[in-house]
């Protein structure tokens, strides 16, 4: 499949609608995704990224219907992970002089990676290649969110080809942002950031501000997942400032595991207590266990507070919160409130354990917690929901 995007470029990624899961197994792609390439014709032509691994074969077969592959000037490697460079070897086996542009992190990383000694070109910010009528210009955009990140930007056509920023993994036929669902768009899009770019949030302002100081006009945003931002190409780099900045709601994420249910109950009765102080206030309630984990994450990154709960299994935590927990930790929200509760029966650690690995992960621990000793009865569920009022106060 190819798609024209102007006169000069066209798309020559491939859309996997069967994607459930990326990063192995760390993180869910309900609706699929993306693996965007693009060709840009000009007196030079030039591939930007590739495919990732498994659809090598079918990814040059396809390019290979829309250009002869000797006619390839240079390739762009944006970036080095697999999902973008992973076709590459089954190129280049056919092409294998053609230089490849790639940030001085990129040459490192791809090397690693695929033990190849290619004619790597390294560019850096600010570099020009003329290709007859239009030039490529490059941005180094390292922890966008690898250190070998790059964009480039095509003059004429006005498009930046900005590779992970700005995606989103979503499968689409029609690529374009005006054409697909906007709610499951921005709702992909945010799930994306809050998962992936969480943690380099401090470099997103700086990019921006960088590229705003070049003062080229943008009519086009390329990413390499996900759909092509052409309609108002800024509302995505808007976002991406808000969201950068401690973004969060007025809400708060309640999360729980349980072995028989008293944790449930203590949740249920904590969000009876939320309920009380603040009739506008979004409560959201999950199981651990039974939720998906990279959903529960974005709705933490929208929250400006989460209640956390667990039983105590031998003497700690249940392995659902304590997985999410860990991810929660490296992603290094910031700005956000917390508390933990949970019931025991024997020792009663789960709460104490909690409370800590929400302070090691940066959150601002309200208090101490609450513990319920087996199944709370009517008193103990008053109590939980004044843990859940008290919360917000
Ligand atoms: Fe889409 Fe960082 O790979």
């Amino acid at each position: 499949m190819n798609m024209k995007i102007t006169d000069s470029v066209t798309w020559v990624g491939k859309v996997d609608w069967e994607l459930r899961h990326f990063h192995g197994y760390e993180l869910s792609t309900h609706r699929g995704s993306t693996y965007n390439s693009y060709l840009i014709r000009d007196k030079k032509n030039v591939l930007i990224d590739t495919a990732w691994t498994p659809f090598a074969h079918e990814y040059v077969d396809s390019l290979e219907k829309v250009i002869d592959l000797k006619d390839i000037d240079f390739i762009v490697a944006n970036h080095s992970e697999v999902d973008h460079s992973g076709a590459l070897a089954a190129l280049m086996k056919r092409i294998p002089d053609t230089p490849i542009y790639c940030s001085k992190n990129g040459a490192k990383m791809l090397k690693a990676q695929m033990h190849k000694d290619w004619n790597f070109e390294i560019v850096k910010t600010g570099d020009k290649v003329n290709l007859g009528d239009k030039e490529l210009i490059f941005i180094e955009a390292p922890m966008l969110h690898w250190p070998d990140s790059m964009f480039c930007y095509l003059t004429g056509d006005n498009i930046l080809f900005s590779n992970d920023a700005f995606g989103q993994h979503y499968a689409t036929e029609v690529l374009f942002n005006d054409l697909v669902d906007q709610c499951e768009l921005i709702a992909e899009a945010m799930k994306y950031y809050a998962n992936i770019l969480t943690p380099f949030s401090k470099f997103v302002p700086k990019k921006i501000e960088e590229f705003v100081e070049l003062n080229v006009p943008l009519d086009i945003i390329c990413p390499s997942h996900g759909v092509i931002w052409r309609d108002n190409p800024m509302q995505i780099v808007e976002l991406y400032a808000k969201w950068a900045d401690n973004y969060q709601e007025n809400q708060v994420t309640v999360i729980y595991d349980t072995m028989w249910n008293s944790t449930k109950k203590m949740a249920e009765a904590i969000v009876q207590g939320l309920k009380r102080t603040d009739s506008t206030l979004k409560i959201k309630l999950f199981h651990a266990a039974k939720s998906d984990k990279n959903d529960i994450i974005t709705e933490i990154f929208k929250s400006k507070g989460i209640l956390v709960g667990s039983s105590t299994v031998n003497r700690t935590i249940l392995s659902h919160i304590a997985g999410l927990l860990e991810e929660v930790k490296g992603l290094g929200f910031k700005g956000k409130k917390a508390a933990a509760f949970g019931s025991y029966g024997w020792s009663g650690e789960s709460v104490d354990i909690l409370t800590q690995r929400l302070k090691d992960a940066g959150f601002d621990v309200v208090n101490d917690g609450l513990k319920a000793y087996w199944n709370p009865d009517g008193e103990m569920v008053a109590r939980c929901e004044e843990f859940g009022e008290s919360f917000l106060k």
